[in-house]
């Protein structure tokens, strides 16, 4: 990929988020956006991908840490490689929460995923030669008077990898995955007119896709991307911030919140010393994702000595990501981990695997579980934060369990997930570069 300065002409907030990324500066980004949408701020309501099913909280469980198990391996796929085909600023695998939007004018509704680990916005468009099977109409440009193909002499659509010229205009093609996994979609770059809640914003670069092949995807109507890249929801639309708030996770039928923009603000209400706030901080070779810097874990009364580094070639390190279930760390780093929890918790380990998390406890008949399971303290850079007991065990009394929702990564990139997350608005400041934590009734927003 060519690489070229970045644009002078940009947003603002775009040099800021841009500034390190030299390999998508060629992008070269235009101000498509009006600058008075940069004072924008809506809510949307977030749900999670199982709502609605009739399940228990094992099988939820379970389906969600399968999801984020391939997950895992998807986001290492993209920073382990550096040919072209993987480096992708786009991931199209399952996600965790969706949100309503609408496209074109007049307004069309459907449901994406919102994923922080994207770069990219789509959704599926008319003539589809092949398109998933979802419940809101496939999107006809024909039929909305709003939408631009975006030309091939676009310096996007020249700046984009794995474009190519077309009978639609700018169009692209990506492939993910071997085997029974792999999977393809292909489309064109088009500009629309988007919509959230009440708020309608022009110009948004989206892929239309008209392809779409392979048991790898979500079967969805679509994909919001929040990643720091260029082209994702918050960089075009030059937010400062956004934040959500994850209900618990254990109970899918309540509604979960995010706030882009000006509604993404730090509340002082929950005092100030309940408030982690830390860097956030660049990776030059995988600039897309949302990475921290994680200086130690207590287990108990036991500081460990471990750390997350993110090594020159871009590995390693550690990311907070909105479509991964538990969280994983390193391997030996987990290793650590549990070896504190078995010698700390006063219950017998549970050998039979039958639950799919590396470490569980026999629950105790006649002791609370919150006495008997040593504190968890993540030492993030600049501040410390005590996991709530739910956002690291999860208690599973029907099979008389209780897990550690924390796994090894056999790759080197840790993640930070969506269990340790629940009940916490989670406030991205793409302006201060830093990341927040606060403890937060997320269903009482
Ligand atoms: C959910 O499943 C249970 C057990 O299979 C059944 O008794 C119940 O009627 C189901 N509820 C709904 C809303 O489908
Ligand atoms: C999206 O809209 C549909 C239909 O109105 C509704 O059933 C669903 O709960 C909404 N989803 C979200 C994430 O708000
Ligand atoms: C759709 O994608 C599949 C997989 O990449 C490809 O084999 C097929 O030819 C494509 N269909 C069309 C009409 O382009
Ligand atoms: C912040 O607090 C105000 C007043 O209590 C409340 O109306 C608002 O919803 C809160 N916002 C967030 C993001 O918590
Ligand atoms: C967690 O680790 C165990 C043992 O290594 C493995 O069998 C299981 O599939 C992993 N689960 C998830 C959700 O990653
Ligand atoms: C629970 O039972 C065990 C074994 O019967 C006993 O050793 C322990 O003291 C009891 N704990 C509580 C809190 O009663």
């Amino acid at each position: 990929m060519a690489s070229s300065s970045c644009s002078l002409s940009s947003l603002m907030i775009f040099l800021v988020v841009v500034t390190f990324v030299s390999p998508i500066c060629s992008t070269s980004r235009r101000a498509l956006i009006d600058p008075k949408a940069m004072q924008i701020g809506f809510r949307v309501d977030l749900k999670h991908v199982d709502s609605g099913g009739n399940r228990t909280k094992f099988e939820r469980l379970q389906r969600a840490m399968k999801r984020g198990n391939f997950r895992l391996q998807r986001l290492n796929e993209m920073v382990a490689k550096t040919d072209s085909e993987v480096s992708s600023p786009v991931y199209h695998g399952k996600g965790e929460f969706l949100m309503n939007l609408s496209i074109g004018t007049p307004p069309e509704p459907y449901s994406a995923i919102m994923d922080t680990g994207s770069d990219i916005i789509w959704t599926q468009c008319k003539p589809c030669q092949q398109c998933f099977d979802v419940p809101t109409p496939v999107f006809d440009p024909t039929k909305s008077s709003s939408f631009s193909q975006l030309p091939c002499s676009s310096s996007l659509c020249s700046a984009l990898q794995f474009t190519y010229c077309g009978t639609d205009g700018c169009e692209y093609l990506y492939r993910y995955g071997f085997n029974s996994l792999s999977s393809s979609i292909q489309g064109a770059m088009a500009t629309e007119t988007f919509t959230f809640g009440k708020v309608s914003v022009p110009n948004i670069e989206f892929g239309c896709g008209k392809n779409h092949t392979g048991s790898a995807f979500s079967i969805v109507a679509g994909l919001v991307g929040l990643s720091r890249g260029p082209l994702s929801l918050v960089s075009q639309l030059g937010a400062p911030k956004f934040s959500y708030c994850l209900t618990s996770i254990y109970d899918s039928s309540e509604t979960s919140t995010l706030l882009i923009g000006s509604l993404a603000i730090v509340n002082s209400t929950g005092g100030k010393n309940s408030i982690i706030t830390t860097p956030l901080i660049p990776n030059p070779s995988k600039p897309y994702f949302y990475y921290f810097s994680l200086q130690g874990i207590t287990v108990g009364d036991t500081a460990l000595p471990i750390t997350f580094p993110l090594n020159q070639d871009g590995s390693g390190g550690i990311i907070i990501d909105s479509g991964t279930t538990i969280t994983y760390l390193e391997q030996s780093t987990f290793d650590l981990v549990k070896k504190e929890f078995i010698s700390q918790t006063r219950l017998s380990v549970d050998k039979s695997g039958s639950t799919g998390l590396d470490l569980c406890f026999t629950l105790p008949s006649n002791a609370s579980v919150v006495d008997v399971t040593p504190k968890l303290v993540f030492h993030f850079d600049g501040a410390d934060m005590e996991l709530p007991f739910e956002n690291y065990m999860i208690q599973l009394s029907d099979m008389g369990l209780m897990c550690l929702a924390m796994n090894g990564s056999s790759f080197g990139m840790s993640v930070f997930g969506n269990v340790q997350q629940q009940n916490m608005m989670v406030i991205h400041d793409l302006a201060k570069e830093t990341l927040s934590l606060i403890p937060t009734q997320c269903n009482q927003l």
